[in-house]
């Protein structure tokens, strides 16, 4: 295959979020999240884990700083924990867990590798979710509280700060079908929360920029949707309600546009959306410089007066049918397709021109098997050549994106280490680093020593 070069500057770098890595659940003054709550919910999560010890990356940080700047790493996106902060989601600030991200952060900047914080990744205090949660407008509120007393802290080395992450999973998958926390199943909950998530990201925005903050962000989850027959008419219009409510309802807010009329109407039809005050929209189009993509799969759908509709996209029944995951799949079930990370990316450049875009989560679960034990008991090598495909697959979709004109900034794969994957607990493996939960050993796959030569050459 080709060789190919990335633009200079590039971003390299892997991601992970703090409930998934970090365990020490009750250290130093940690409250208790929805994550907390509802990994303990008998049935909730595979096989019952929870995100107690997870990676014990609370512990570990440094010798997972020292591991990531020998891969090579120039950026590493983690998220903090809101209840290590503001134990109860509002009120005074515990130092000891400021403290944690304060070493944290110095240990990433020493290695010379770029810190990217995440405020929000879906670990809400227990005690706002007592209070309705996103469901609750004085939430947004609070959250802006809680990104200010961090950047006061951190704001002096940290320049890319981003509010959210997938805010569409928190609210449908967490407040719509309830696969995720808090695990409530109502559209009407699902759409206010879908408002009050964007409403916390323009008021954190704006106040981070008041602040001080350099690049300031948001990621998304935006589908590559397409169409089951591209010369249905009725596909078309599945797909357009599709795009409405995973793409649309986000991105025309957040870029000034306010709420597509045809996404109002939809909701419209499930809850009277008064939570939707006069001046919401401005305050949500409070202006980013980057825009962060997660993407894993395309999704295909089809217009059928029959069809099951999804869960997660509120209204669908009776009109779109989601079509099953052909081809091959990862360990997810995901169907394995990099052609639809390039149309997402043009997609959005061409839509939303002049922002600029970064993939802030891909790769994929595969069934690692660690090769015959070493000469101490630890893991052999993990031959994991399925993720070298998917990876490669990817950065040449994200490279064709970027000769075609997108302004992608940088790639940081998903995840640099294995860990707990919500309501899969600890049975999907995504990392680059294999992770032994017993002894906390970590070995690096082969697709960590693949990806890093690609970081040292800049390319394929
Ligand atoms: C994304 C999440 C991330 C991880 C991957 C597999 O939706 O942001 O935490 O679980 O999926």
């Amino acid at each position: 295959m080709s060789e190919l070069r990335f633009p200079d500057g590039f971003v390299w770098g892997a991601a992970t979020a703090a409930y998934q890595i970090e365990g020490s659940a009750r250290d130093d003054g940690r409250g208790p999240s929805i994550w907390d709550t509802f990994s303990r919910t008998p049935g909730k999560v595979q096989a019952g884990h929870t995100g107690d010890v997870a990676c014990d990356h609370y512990h570990r940080y440094a010798d997972d700083v020292a591991l990531m700047a020998e891969l090579g790493l120039k950026a590493y996106r983690f998220s903090i924990a809101w209840p290590r902060i503001q134990p109860d989601g509002t009120g005074p600030v515990e130092p000891r867990g400021l403290d944690f991200y304060d070493r944290l952060t110095d240990a990433l900047l020493d290695r010379g590798i770029d810190p990217i914080v995440t405020l929000y990744h879906w670990d809400l205090p227990q005690a706002l979710e007592d209070r309705g949660g996103w469901t609750n407008r004085e939430t947004a509120e609070h959250f802006a509280a809680y990104a200010t007393a961090v950047y006061g802290r951190l704001g002096d080395r940290i320049r890319t700060w981003t509010t959210l992450n997938e805010p569409w999973c928190s609210a449908y998958l967490g407040y719509g079908n309830g696969v995720h926390a808090p695990g409530v199943r109502d559209a009407g909950a699902a759409f206010a929360a879908v408002h009050h998530l964007l409403l916390g990201h323009g008021l954190a925005a704006r106040a981070l920029r008041a602040a001080g903050a350099e690049v300031v962000g948001i990621t998304l989850n935006p589908a590559d949707v397409q169409p089951a027959n591209p010369a249905s008419a009725a596909d078309a219009a599945a797909v357009r309600l599709v795009d409405g409510l995973q793409n649309r309802i986000f991105l025309d807010p957040l870029t000034g546009a306010g709420y597509p009329a045809d996404v109002l109407e939809h909701v419209s039809r499930m809850v009277e959306p008064t939570f939707i005050r006069d001046g919401d929209e401005k305050l949500i189009a409070a202006p980013i410089d980057l825009l962060g993509i997660n993407y894993y799969s395309p999704t295909y759908v089809a217009g059928r007066p029959d069809g099951a509709g999804g869960g997660a996209y509120p209204g669908t029944e009776g009109a779109v049918e989601f079509l099953p995951s052909t081809g091959s799949l990862t360990e997810m079930g995901w169907t394995i397709e990099p052609a639809g990370l390039t149309r997402l990316l043009e997609r959005l450049a061409a839509d939303y021109p002049g922002l600029p875009l970064m993939i802030t989560e891909n790769g994929g679960a595969f069934p690692d098997r660690a090769g015959e034990a070493g000469p101490d008991g630890g893991p052999g090598q993990v031959v994991d050549a399925d993720r070298i495909a998917y990876l490669d697959g990817h950065l040449r979709a994200a490279h064709e994106a970027v000769a075609r004109g997108v302004d992608l900034r940088g790639y940081l794969v998903w995840s640099f280490l294995d860990n707990f994957e919500w309501a899969e607990g600890y049975l999907k493996r995504f990392g680059i680093v294999h992770v032994d939960y017993l002894t906390q050993r970590r070995t690096p796959k082969s697709s960590a020593r693949w990806y890093q030569e690609v970081i040292s050459r800049n390319g394929l």
